[in-house]
């Protein structure tokens, strides 16, 4: 590691010695003191990411740190921390140096971009803002069809001479007035006393300067980055276990329907794993996931399992026609990756431990956590699970964490569609830290929730029985609802 590298690691060094001493003590502390009221079991939920995902931070850095079971294995923490360095490089062109390879078309070059300080990326106004735009860009058909040549995520940038397939995407925000005029059953506006009093907002996108053909109606939708924090766990859930409990939520009355993602073959053993990552579960494990793949699909980076550049053949022909050299960008490539890499890669994204709940013990934050129970929002978000069996953190196996999702995808309603009906119920650990990490508070899939408030008011189809319990609520239940949600 350079210098400035260590300069960057000793006050985190220091941090992490100071966690590990945090989790002991706080578990015994949790043990032994009575949570003043706390239902049993309560100091259990503490654990958000269970014994060993969980760290007890709340300063900027709290997203960013490795779990007890990486910090606890020096082999394990020292891969934790080269693969830390690739997700903070800025990539260059020239594949010679380090971090290079980049392009020769592309979407961004630095994994922080769209997940600033390893938060989730905020709303934007201007997709070309580089850092804290999370958002990737799908080019479909109104029924969810990609159109060919666009890949299935836009890239708008090409190292010279080559021509992006879009140079920019034109993001316009829009008002949204419910069927009760944005006001709640006792008369008051939602958003009351904020800035945003009244009002509610979503996105539509458009393509500036495409290159190749698009069908008349073609959608642009958006989607902003989930939050890795905690991955390696929810990638420990079993696979039956995910099964069950669509199967219970098919099986009892009411709205509620969870689908659980396909049956998804891996390149890494050929052996079929259920889909739950990415917002639509179209990714099984860590091991085929978004991080691993970004390295090749956001970066172009070659590697030994994916030597062909991330490029449509629509895309090739149009450069060809427009007069450029197109023999470096088709067949096989040297790779610009190795594997060594790949593997620290996963290491850290497995590895980033999830933040501690805080304030559960509190009254108001207790009878928000009524509330969550008694509006159903648990049917969806389903607060715990139990890991299964982990060999890439042993570590990982048989916890119980509080990830607060089914990991199943659910209708909300026509209003958010986009490339999919269906999203994934995200986890909600520690989204109450974001603007502490990421400095905002933006939520749902294209980041139209400025808050917790108009998350839950976005909840329409399968779940507007729940907004509609919340919508009935006094405006101190919504509060508790809210500080409840901030203290997960
Ligand atoms: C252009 C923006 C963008 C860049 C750059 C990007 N990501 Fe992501 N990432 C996303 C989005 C959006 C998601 C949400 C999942 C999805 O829909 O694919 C995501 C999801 C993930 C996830 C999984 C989280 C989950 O719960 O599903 C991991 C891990 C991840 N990214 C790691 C990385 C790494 C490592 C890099 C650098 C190679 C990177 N990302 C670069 C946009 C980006
Ligand atoms: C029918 C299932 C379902 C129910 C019931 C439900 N949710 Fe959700 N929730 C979702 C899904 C799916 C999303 C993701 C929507 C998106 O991003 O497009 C979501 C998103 C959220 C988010 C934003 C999370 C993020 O990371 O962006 C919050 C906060 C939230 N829900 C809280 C609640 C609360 C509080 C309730 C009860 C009043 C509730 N939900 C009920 C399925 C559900």
């Amino acid at each position: 590691m350079n210098p400035d590298g260590l300069r960057r690691k000793a006050p985190f060094i220091l941090l992490l010695t100071l966690t590990v001493v945090a989790v002991g003590f706080s578990a015994r502390l949790l043990a032994h003191v009575s949570l003043g009221g706390t239902p049993p079991g309560l100091s259990e939920e503490y654990f958000t990411g269970g014994r060993m995902g969980t760290v007890f931070d709340t300063t900027s850095r709290c997203l960013e740190l490795p779990s007890p079971a990486v910090a606890a294995n020096p082999k394990l923490n020292q891969q934790f921390n080269d693969g830390e360095l690739l997700f903070l490089a800025d990539f260059v062109t020239d594949p010679k140096v380090p971090y290079g390879g980049l392009g020769p078309v592309y979407i961004t070059n630095s994994c922080m971009n769209c997940h600033p300080n390893y938060g989730r990326g905020r709303r934007v106004d201007k997709f070309s803002t580089q850092f804290g735009n999370g958002y990737t860009v799908f080019v479909h058909t109104p029924d969810g069809k990609l159109v060919d040549g666009y890949m299935f995520m836009l890239q708008t940038k090409a190292v010279p001479p080559y021509k992006p397939p879009a140079r920019d995407v034109k993001i316009t925000w829009r008002n949204f007035v419910d069927q009760y005029g944005n006001r709640y059953p006792d008369g008051t506006r939602y958003n009351s006393g904020k800035p945003t009093e009244g009002t509610l907002i979503y996105p539509t996108a458009e393509l500036v300067d495409p290159l190749l053909p698009l069908p008349a109606g073609y959608k642009v939708s958006l989607e902003s980055t989930i939050g890795f924090y905690g991955s390696g766990l929810l990638d420990a859930i079993p696979d039956e276990d995910i099964i069950a409990e669509s199967k219970r939520q098919q099986a009892m009355p009411g709205s509620v329907k969870g689908r659980p993602g396909a049956w998804i073959v891996e390149p890494h053993d050929g052996k079929k794993h259920l889909g739950k990552f990415t917002y639509h579960n179209t990714r099984a494990t860590l091991q085929n996931g978004p991080g691993l793949n970004g390295m090749w699909n956001v970066f172009n980076l070659t590697r030994t399992d994916r030597p062909r550049l991330f490029a449509s053949s629509q895309w090739i022909a149009k450069q060809r026609e427009l007069g450029l050299d197109t023999a470096p960008l088709v067949g096989s490539q040297p790779h610009e990756l190795a594997q060594k890499d790949v593997d620290d890669l996963m290491v850290w994204s497995r590895g980033l431990a999830v933040p501690a709940a805080r304030n559960l013990h509190k009254p108001e934050v207790q009878r928000g956590r009524e509330l969550f129970q008694m509006m159903g929002c648990v049917q969806c978000h389903k607060p715990s699970w139990v890991t299964g069996d982990y060999p890439y953190i042993p570590a990982y196996g048989k916890q119980k964490i509080w990830p607060y999702t089914d990991m199943l995808t659910h209708d909300l309603g026509t209003m958010n569609h986009g490339v999919s009906r269906f999203f994934r119920t995200p986890p909600l650990w520690a989204r109450g830290l974001s603007r502490n990490a990421a400095d905002h508070t933006d939520l749902f899939h294209d980041r139209r929730a400025r808050d917790f408030e108009e998350a839950i008011l976005w909840h329409f189809g399968e779940a507007n029985f729940a907004r509609e319990m919340f919508r009935h609520l006094s405006a101190d239940k919504r509060k508790d609802v809210i500080r409840f949600l901030e203290s997960i």
